[in-house]
């Protein structure tokens, strides 16, 4: 069986109507050839952009020269109400400075000290789905941006999401993403100003209150760093790290920028990408008992950071729906200079799009690309391609500074969650992947969710939490 993949556009489509796919959903816009092509030329009389598949290309414009390669403006123009001059979008020495004060907060150890608040987390969702399993059918993907986003605020702020301030939060984005449909991949690429896009009144409302919300928090906490009460958590690591070059920190208007990325990047990626694992272990059963008994050999009643490298198959899943579904689709660069690739010329300001989604499913490079196989990782072809043709958190200098906080997160939750439940699918609309923050379900994920044993460390730990 192979797991839900969007059917392509045809080959030739007028530009109006590319233009329409594209808004709608960029990854049913794309021709299935791009899934064969190590590149491919996109001309519209607004802008010309090249999707690039060669490894070769990939590497060269996120870690040979990336700094030839900068994030485009508009990007930066469209995400700005509600992330300012967050490390996500700016460029040069701004992004410089801005890494060398985050990037120790996600180094190696710290990942150690965010553990305790992920397992609370985990069981926290354990506890809320355990309540609703009498029910026909489960949402998977809006419990999964729940768990998602209770990691993010306990490891950042100490909070659960039970928190006043933190659900508040919690509620607004999910009020921006109602009151923003455009804010998918397609409103990133340079069209016209009048091609209606980003800065709804409304859009640029619910940004407004999400970083009001923010910034009560932020200064909350610097007020506890000055008076010595400050919990030991990322912001507070964050708001506490002198750049190693000048010895300056974030005052605190720059840490709210940093918070308003942190909590979108860190909980609607995990949140994707929990979803589809879960929906993709409930359409391959045999799979899902491998990992629900891996995780009751290997999780005991309360957190051993040492467990997580026991969930070895719950880690294979996870990155094996990273790759089907990765997270955040496709990635835009531009050209500063005239370039060439593959023997063809880019002008200065041309896109370079860089897609996961046809990387990870490329027919040249992956055995089986659209088939779910979490052995895969075991095999030659696929040691290979993680190496070269597999990048879910993106590569280089601009890596995504949570990948290993992600990594640890991710096969945790599934793994708590399996060793509490059966997962299956429920009747519903079809699950069909589209690209919007991140590569969601368009109409959701429903499952049907039974509790394994009620005698299960799992369960009685439940009622603990
Ligand atoms: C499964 C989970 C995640 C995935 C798949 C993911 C993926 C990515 C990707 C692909 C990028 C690069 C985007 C680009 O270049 O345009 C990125 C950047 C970023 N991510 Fe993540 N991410 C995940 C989780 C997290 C978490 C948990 C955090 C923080 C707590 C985080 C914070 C960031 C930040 C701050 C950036 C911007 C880095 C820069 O531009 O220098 N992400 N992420």
């Amino acid at each position: 069986m192979i797991p839900p993949k969007p059917a392509p556009r045809p080959d030739r489509v007028t530009l109006w109507r590319y233009l329409r796919l594209f808004r709608a959903d960029i990854l049913s816009a794309q021709p299935a050839r791009l899934y064969r092509a190590w590149m491919a030329e996109f001309r519209t009389p607004f802008f010309r952009s090249y999707l690039c598949n060669d490894p070769a290309l990939v590497d060269l414009v996120l870690k040979g020269r990336p700094m030839d390669f900068p994030k485009s403006d508009r990007i930066r123009e469209g995400l700005k109400p509600l992330l300012g001059d967050s490390v996500f979008i700016t460029n040069g020495e701004t992004w410089a400075r801005q890494r060398r004060i985050i990037d120790p907060a996600f180094e190696g150890g710290r990942v150690r000290e965010s553990f305790a608040e992920m397992w609370a987390a985990g069981q926290a969702a354990v506890t809320r789905i355990g309540m609703r399993t009498g029910q026909e059918a489960i949402e998977i993907e809006e419990e999964m941006s729940h768990v998602a986003a209770d990691v993010i605020f306990r490891a950042l702020f100490s909070i659960p999401i039970e928190d006043a301030t933190a659900s508040a939060v919690f509620s607004a984005f999910r009020a921006h993403q109602r009151a923003a449909p455009v804010v998918n991949l397609g409103a990133l690429l340079p069209l016209p100003a009048w091609v209606p896009r980003f800065h709804r009144r409304e859009t640029r409302a619910t940004a407004a209150r999400i970083r009001a919300l923010i910034a009560g928090l932020t200064e909350r906490r610097a007020a506890e760093i000055a008076a010595g009460t400050a919990p030991d958590d990322l912001a507070t690591k964050i708001m506490t790290t002198p750049d190693a070059e000048t010895g300056a920190r974030f005052s605190t208007a720059e840490m709210v920028d940093q918070v308003a990325i942190f909590f979108l990047a860190g909980h609607e990626t995990s949140a994707s990408a929990l979803g589809w694992s879960i929906f993709l272990l409930s359409l391959f059963p045999g799979w899902q008992e491998r990992v629900a008994e891996e995780a009751a050999g290997a999780l005991g009643a309360g957190p051993d950071f040492a467990a997580l490298g026991r969930l070895k198959l719950a880690r294979a899943v996870f990155r094996e729906a990273m790759r089907l579904y990765p997270p955040v689709p496709m990635f835009v660069r531009e050209t500063r200079a005239a370039e060439t690739f593959r023997g063809r010329v880019l002008a200065p300001g041309a896109q370079v799009v860089i897609s996961p989604w046809h990387l990870h499913r490329h027919e040249r490079l992956w055995d089986n690309p659209d088939g779910f196989d979490p052995a895969r990782w075991e095999t030659e072809n696929g040691r290979a391609c993680q190496r070269q043709a597999y990048i879910p958190f993106s590569a280089g200098p601009r890596v995504c500074p949570g990948a290993g906080f992600a990594m640890a997160e991710g096969p945790l939750i599934l793994a708590l969650l399996v060793r509490a439940f059966r997962f299956q699918p429920a009747d519903g609309p079809p699950v069909v992947p589209v690209a919007q923050l991140t590569v969601r379900s368009r109409d959701g994920i429903r499952l049907r969710i039974t509790p394994r044993d009620a005698t299960s460390p799992s369960v009685s730990d439940m009622k603990q939490t």
